[in-house]
């Protein structure tokens, strides 16, 4: 039922501050949504604006059957977890969690047995549930906020930054557990982050976010593998970017120059770039490079020398010199590796180039 629809969608605030750009966004029935974007593109504006906290300049917002728009917070119905928790200071943890349904005044009995399940729910101890916010530690607050949300017992949740204030261990264990409550609920969530590795392991669908606008929509693999423009190729993960020169083109293969060599790429996805361009980005994942002492059989490589290394656990991130751009290699960690100032061959499948439209000005400029 609580599908999401806004079409759109535009927040500008005082002093022509615009936080969200026309925004056409559909978030299906029991999905799980992560929001992914950097600091004040507008991720929190936009879970306001389907809470009805914050009114849309122009556009419409649908939840559900409804068109919510114009229509009072009460009336959006859904359970927000803030950025910054906004805990009630003065309202024990109980208290807190009981927000929702003592509005919807249920019972007190009802009330309390709500409030008690979601505190369980999120593994809040049970010992400390009339303690204030103020004696309790950021990753419990965290916890008591997500309790309140879930309490709502909206079908529709949306949480921003939910996970931030956990180390990284409570933090892993959490990502788990709240799908799993989201999924088993069945609910519908909207999830804002920072942590790439928390939106990958979480979302049914990412949706990566730039100055108000959406850049891409798509499965963890989709934007990863496919990054549907050089933003969200620089955004999400690491990336090595060669800029390349279009020398020919037949019906099964492109012939690009770039790190000052011929490459024929036949695999390669060349469906982000328009059809006259002569010039692109080629996209490399940093795991998807070989290193070798020995030169390989194919033509898909340079010469380049290690300029360092970093271990890493699992992987080994090597930054290579070639020419003026530095190549990023990340490689299982197991044996010894390579040494800095070892000349080796880095290679490439061709299926594993993804080819990017050339933006106007330097890449560097991509991610600003
Ligand atoms: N209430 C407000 N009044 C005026 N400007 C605002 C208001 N809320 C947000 N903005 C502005 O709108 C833009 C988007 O802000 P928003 O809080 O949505 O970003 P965000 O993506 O959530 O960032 P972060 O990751 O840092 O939380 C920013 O330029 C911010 O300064
Ligand atoms: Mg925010």
């Amino acid at each position: 039922m609580p599908e999401v629809r806004l079409k759109g969608v535009s927040k500008t605030f005082s002093g022509n501050i615009v936080a969200l750009k026309g925004m056409d966004l559909v978030v299906k029935d029991r999905d799980y949504v992560v929001l992914l974007g950097p600091s004040g593109c507008g991720k929190t504006t936009l879970l306001k604006t389907i809470a009805g906290i914050y009114p849309p300049t122009s556009g419409s917002v649908h939840i559900g059957a409804r068109n919510v728009t114009s229509l009072p917070i009460e009336e959006h119905n859904v359970g927000m977890m803030f950025q910054n928790y906004a805990l009630f200071p003065h309202l024990s943890t109980e208290k807190n969690v009981s927000y929702g349904p003592v509005i919807r005044e249920l019972s007190a009995e009802k009330t309390k047995e709500i409030a008690m399940r979601m505190l369980e729910l999120v593994k809040f101890p049970s010992d400390r549930a009339s303690a204030f916010p103020s004696e309790l530690s950021g990753g419990m607050q965290q916890r008591v906020a997500l309790a309140r949300a879930l309490a709502s017992q909206s079908s529709l949740l949306l949480l921003d930054e939910p996970l931030c204030a956990l180390d990284a261990k409570i933090g892993e264990e959490l990502r788990l557990e709240l799908r799993n409550i989201v999924k088993t609920l069945g609910l519908t969530a909207i999830h804002v982050t920072h942590n790439q590795e928390e939106a990958m392991s979480m979302a049914d669908t990412i949706v990566v976010m730039n100055k108000g606008q959406i850049m891409q929509v798509g499965t963890p693999e989709e934007v990863y593998f496919k990054p549907a423009n050089l933003f969200v190729a620089y955004f999400v993960g690491e990336a090595n970017f060669f800029e390349c020169k279009i020398k020919r083109r037949t019906a099964k293969a492109l012939e690009v120059n770039f790190l000052g060599k011929d490459f024929r790429l036949s695999k390669a996805d060349a469906s982000r770039i328009p059809d006259g361009a002569d010039k692109a980005i080629a996209v490399f994942r940093p795991e998807k490079l070989v290193l070798s002492k020995r030169q390989p059989y194919h033509a898909n490589f340079v010469k380049a020398k290690i300029g360092s290394r970093r271990f890493l656990g699992e992987k080994i991130r090597y930054e290579l010199s070639c020419g003026s751009r530095p190549i990023i290699v990340r490689r299982l960690g197991f044996g010894r590796g390579f040494k800095t100032g070892d000349a080796v061959f880095v290679s490439f499948d061709e299926s594993d180039a993804l080819l990017l439209n050339c933006p106007d000005g330097p890449i560097e400029k991509v991610g600003g």
